[in-house]
């Protein structure tokens, strides 16, 4: 039996639906969710469930996560405050591959309020099967933390 390969997801209430969505989809692509809410479309803060998301992928418990809010940007904000966070806003599947290809990103953060449920799961289908391409941009990464945090 294949083992589960696992992802951890979070939103707030602008991106619930779209997050209850991509966890349908994500089990049905044999990926263990791990779902750290926000749990309905009542209004809640996209840093609460942000920073939750941000510290799974930090400590290494999850190796990807994606995360939504109505933009992407107010999440993706939070989850780059984190240093071992490099968080891509994706909006279209190309971004989403350079995320991961160029970037090694390690959180992919959808605009909920922008994007359908096709096009979100193309986007997380594609961020979940493309690998770093190393090489030029492995120094370029390196560069991103801040030396003097
Ligand atoms: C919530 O209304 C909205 O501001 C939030 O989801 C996000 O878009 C912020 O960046």
């Amino acid at each position: 039996m294949e083992e589960l390969k696992k992802i951890a997801i979070a939103s707030d209430h602008a991106g619930f639906y779209l997050k209850e969505k991509l966890i349908r989809f994500l089990t049905a692509e044999r990926y263990e969710v791990k779902d750290l809410g926000c749990y309905s479309p009542d209004a809640v803060d996209y840093p609460d469930y942000g920073h939750l998301l941000a510290k799974v992928v930090s400590d290494g418990e999850y190796p990807l996560g994606i995360s939504i809010c109505g933009t992407g940007n107010g999440i993706s904000m939070v989850v780059n405050k984190h240093q071992k966070i490099r968080g891509a806003l994706c909006w279209n599947e190309e971004i989403s591959r350079l995320a991961r290809a160029h970037n090694d990103a390690n959180i992919c953060s959808l605009p909920g309020r922008f994007i359908n449920e096709s096009e979100a799961c193309l986007i997380v289908k594609t961020f979940l099967t493309t690998p770093f391409e190393g090489g030029r941009h492995i120094k370029r990464i390196a560069k991103i933390s801040m030396k003097t945090e």
